[in-house]
């Protein structure tokens, strides 16, 4: 029998099977009875480990009777997990529209810069016009406005200076022109506001025309609306997790089987359990493997040195989640994707397994979607390192606060920038699909390794850690990963539970 046969068999009983298992039943003769037999058993998902439970069981039983009550008692263990997710019909719908696989158009010329940088300074424009109504003049058109006029002008800053007396000057630009901004350094508001103002920052401004220069009275992000918090009716639960890095042997493995155990209903309290139960979602944010040739010297912490043999791995672990948890998975910085924002879904090449399931959605970076009515919008988070750089007030130990600054700006790119340290690699796509058009309710990120969470204007932020043991590069940087930690957020109240699955700890 060929592997291939007993995965198609497996299939058409709605089991799945991964290659190590089907490769051991297809050198048996009875391969296909053992199939069957496991079936009976409500097993949904095979094995290596299932195959040789299941052999052993049967292969060295001389009293039969007390086979038949070992496998009934299996049948009870297993049947007592009724997941209440498992009857409510999935509702998730994508918007293809930020996905940018295959449609990129771009070569990364000085036109296509231009023609993105014209693209996002008009959906920026657009988000800000959707809530305000300021009587806007173009900035080429300031020179025949009377001094002393109070005026509304949106542009983008691209330059951002201190006057040797403490004032701050912007420089700004729109489609039509350029225009300084002075905001006075007695002005504490404004002073405060100016330290999180940043390059390629889209901005609404009061201002007091002067002479050659625009003195601001107000300045105002894009920013999310004021509205309640959306939620739903039903109990149902979404987990959001990422950054597996597996093929690097910090992969906090043990961890991660318990988190299936107990997504399996199989370990946790009664309480856990039923928890786990609900889960009808699952988000995995990116770097999903560690990927090759990511960072110099990486080899030598690696487990699994080709990409495919990760990318197996993943699919192994993530065929283990039942198939009735619709699961998200989309691209990081050490994923088998152009590294630059936006980022493709994973190529199907890596995960054809995984494709061919109806519960599997590959998506982009940054994607969004619906789920049960909830908009929830998804980015890896590359940019968090640039944004760090940028912004005082930011750090490595909390990424819900980059988040806010994203969730402020509504975009997830904000600073291309002008210096190497501060600058985000991005793609000048023709349509800016980088901003933030659609406030989320939620919004997931990951990349930084560390659990965090806030709520925005209404918009629940959760960074869901990771599942790497610190490395010795952030031990180097002074990071303090938070690995095994897993945010089980409630579509009914925007809650959330952590579940922790760290090295030696119950559950
Ligand atoms: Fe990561
Ligand atoms: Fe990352």
């Amino acid at each position: 029998m060929e592997i291939e046969e007993i995965i198609a068999y497996a299939l058409t009983k709605k089991i799945l099977i991964d290659k190590d298992a089907a490769g051991i039943l297809s050198k048996r003769e009875d391969g296909y009875n053992i199939i069957d037999a496991l079936e009976k058993r409500s097993v949904f998902f095979i094995n290596r480990d299932k195959v040789n439970e299941f052999l052993a069981e049967t292969e060295t039983k001389t009293h039969p009777e007390e086979k038949e009550q070992e496998e009934l008692k299996v049948e009870i263990v297993e049947s007592r997990f009724k997941p209440f997710a498992r009857d409510i019909e999935s509702r998730i719908k994508i918007d293809e529209r930020t996905d940018i696989t295959g449609k990129s158009q771009s070569h990364g010329t000085m036109d296509d810069f231009l023609t993105y940088f014209k693209d996002k300074f008009e959906k920026q424009k657009k988000i800000i016009l959707e809530n305000r109504t300021p009587n806007l003049i173009e900035l080429a058109k300031i020179p025949r406005v009377s001094r002393n006029k109070i005026i509304d002008v949106i542009g983008m800053v691209y330059e951002k200076n201190e006057t040797k007396n403490g004032h701050i000057i912007l420089e700004i630009d729109d489609p039509t022109g350029k225009a300084k901004v002075l905001i006075l350094k007695d002005r504490t508001n404004l002073i405060n506001i100016s330290k999180y103002i940043m390059e390629d920052d889209v901005l609404q401004f009061n201002a007091t025309v002067g002479k050659d220069l625009l003195v601001a009275n107000e300045i105002k992000f894009p920013d999310m609306p004021i509205r309640a918090p959306r939620t739903i009716s039903e109990d149902i639960k979404f987990v959001a997790t990422s950054d597996l890095h597996l093929g690097h042997k910090k992969f906090l493995d043990s961890g991660f089987d318990k988190f299936l155990e107990w997504l399996n209903g199989k370990t946790g309290s009664e309480r856990q359990k039923e928890l786990a139960g609900k889960v009808k979602y699952l988000l995995i944010g990116g770097d999903c493997v560690d990927g090759i040739g990511v960072y110099p010297g990486q080899e030598e912490e690696l487990v699994l040195k080709d990409i495919y043999k990760q990318y197996e791995l993943f699919e192994d672990l993530v065929m283990k989640i039942p198939e009735y948890i619709q699961i998200l998975i989309g691209p990081g910085n050490h994923d088998a994707v152009r590294i630059e924002d936006p980022q493709p879904r994973i190529n199907e090449k890596y995960l054809s397994r995984l494709a061919q399931l109806n519960n599997v959605h590959l998506i982009s970076s940054p994607s969004n979607f619906s789920i049960h009515g909830i908009n929830v919008t998804f980015y890896h988070g590359y940019s968090m390192d640039p944004m760090i750089s940028s912004l005082p007030h930011l750090s490595y130990s909390k990424p819900e606060d980059v988040m806010v600054e994203y969730l402020r700006r509504r975009h997830v790119v904000p600073r291309y920038g002008s210096t190497e340290r501060a600058r985000a690699l991005m793609f000048p796509e023709r349509e800016d699909i980088l901003s933030i058009q659609t406030p989320p309710d939620i919004l997931v990120a990951g990349h930084l390794h560390k659990n965090g969470y806030t709520s925005y204007r209404s918009t629940l932020v959760v960074n869901p850690g990771c599942w790497q043991k610190r490395t010795e590069f952030q031990i180097k940087m002074g990071h303090m990963p938070t690995p095994g930690i897993v945010p089980v957020i409630g579509l009914n109240d925007l809650g959330i539970k952590e579940m922790k699955f760290m090295t030696g700890e119950s559950i």
